[in-house]
Formats: structure tokens, C-alpha cells, sequence
């Protein structure tokens, strides 16, 4: 599970280590839940101290590969740029439009062979499928799917980027699904994201009083979703769907 803003442990009792990758160092921690153990990531670092174009996502995926990770949750703070998608609304990421500027997006850095990743189903459609079912039994509304707009922040969008982004049929707006969903695609896991619209993007009504409420909503989702993602990662999963040769040119 990698955790966003307002995400930043799964359990106490945790085992923390630090992953030596090539990329650099990752810091773990490995709970065992019912008999499984799960890796979790604070993506912004326990004390939110990782600005989003400075993670280092390469380190963090490298490293959860060589822990033996099949599938991966990664949970977002969200702002919505559509009618559809309201405060406190818990979203699935269905796809992406990718306006970051300068982060290394690959692992794929040799010269030869040239290798692209498709990209047809970036967020992995059974994991995805498996979060909503579980939702659902756990009375833990999912809003729907939605396109995410990542940036580079770590500033906030202007409001004309933002008219910009609904025109383009952006959904919701963040700034950390890439590179994470596409590095976890080029290894080969299974890897579907949860949004958690924490506010209405810039210019949109509601914006002003409802910045500050960032903290507040991710409070009152963060353990529903953390629980729904464990259930479903307790459960036997199929991987086939993202072998990495089926994913590759
Ligand atoms: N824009 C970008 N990232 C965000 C937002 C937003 O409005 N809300 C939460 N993360």
C-alpha cells in the first residue's frame, strides 16, 4: 500500500527497513495482517516532509518489486474538477492525462532494446474491480472512475489550467499518480490508485472554504479505505492481467 497526504501508517507494530535500490532508498515499514504481510509506503514520508516532484518513485517502486510486492494500492488526496465528483467523494482512477515536467518517468534507460509500456488499462482494471466490490460490502461509497490530471507541483493549479483540464476531460487533479502507476506497470504489478477528493479545484465553487478542509475529510475516509484495500489484498488475487510481457513493445 503506498499512502498519500493523510495516509501515513497502516498499523502499529510495524517492521521498518530501508530498501538499497540503484534509484536510491526507500523507507518500508512490513505489517503481518492475518497472515499475509503487507509492505507499506508513506509517499510523502511519515511527517509530510517529500514534496510531490521531488519523491523518489523510482526508488519506491524498485523497491517494493524486490520485496516480492505482486499488487499494489496507492491511495490520493484528490481535487475534483467535475460536477461529478464532490468533497469527500472516494474515487477509483480509471486513467491518466500526465502535465509533469521534469520527474524521471522510467526504468528503462539502456540504450537497447527500446522498450515502451502500453498503456491501454494504466490502473489495474481486477484490483480496481476488487476495491469497489469490497467497498460496497463495507457500506464505503465509491463515487465512480475518473481521469486523473497529475502536475507537477508542488503549487496548485490557476484556474485557467484548470478550465483547461475539464475541457481535456480531466476528473480529478493531483500531483503524484505519475510516474508511480506507470514505473509499477514496467515491473509488472498489479497497481490500481484511490482518490479521495479532498477539495473543488481552483475557481470552482466552493474552493475558498473548503481548502482547509483537506485534513478533515482525509480523517474521516483514510481508515474505510485502508481497511477495504487490506481485505482485498487478504484475499487470493490473480496477477496474470499484468504480466509485464503482455504489457510491453
Ligand atoms: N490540485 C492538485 N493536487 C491536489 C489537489 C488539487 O486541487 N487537491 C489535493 N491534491
Amino acid at each position: 500500500i503506498i499512502g498519500g497526504t493523510g495516509v501515513y501508517n497502516l498499523v502499529e507494530g510495524v517492521r521498518s527497513i530501508h530498501a538499497t535500490t540503484d534509484y536510491g532508498v526507500a523507507d518500508i515499514d512490513i505489517a503481518t495482517l492475518n497472515g499475509i504481510e503487507i509492505a507499506f509506503i508513506a509517499r510523502h514520508g511519515k511527517q509530510h516532509a517529500i514534496a510531490p516532484h521531488q519523491i523518489n518513485y523510482r526508488a519506491n517502486i524498485r523497491a517494493l518489486k524486490d520485496l516480492g510486492v505482486d499488487f499494489i494500492y496507492a491511495t490520493a488526496a484528490v481535487g475534483s474538477c467535475s460536477e461529478r465528483f464532490r468533497v469527500g467523494d472516494v474515487v477509483i482512477l480509471r486513467d491518466f492525462l500526465d502535465f509533469t515536467k521534469c520527474r524521471p518517468t522510467s526504468f528503462f534507460e539502456d540504450p537497447e532494446p527500446v522498450r515502451h509500456v502500453l498503456m491501454n488499462e494504466p490502473y489495474c482494471r481486477k484490483l480496481s474491480n476488487a476495491f469497489c466490490d469490497t467497498a460496497r460490502r463495507n457500506d464505503l461509497g465509491v463515487a465512480g472512475e475518473a481521469v486523473y490530471v497529475c502536475t507537477e507541483g508542488p503549487r496548485f493549479e490557476t484556474a485557467a489550467e484548470i478550465r483547461m483540464f475539464a475541457n481535456l476531460g480531466g476528473e480529478v487533479v493531483g500531483m503524484t499518480s505519475v510516474p508511480e502507476v506507470v514505473l509499477a506497470k514496467e515491473l509488472g504489478i498489479c497497481y490500481a490508485s484511490v482518490g479521495i477528493v479532498t477539495n473543488m479545484c481552483t475557481g470552482l465553487s466552493g474552493d475558498a472554504e473548503e481548502s482547509h478542509r483537506i485534513n478533515k475529510v482525509m480523517e474521516e475516509k483514510r481508515e474505510a479505505v485502508l481497511r477495504c484495500c487490506v481485505d482485498v489484498l487478504r484475499s487470493p488475487l490473480d496477477k496474470t492481467c499484468c504480466d509485464v510481457r503482455d504489457n510491453l513493445l
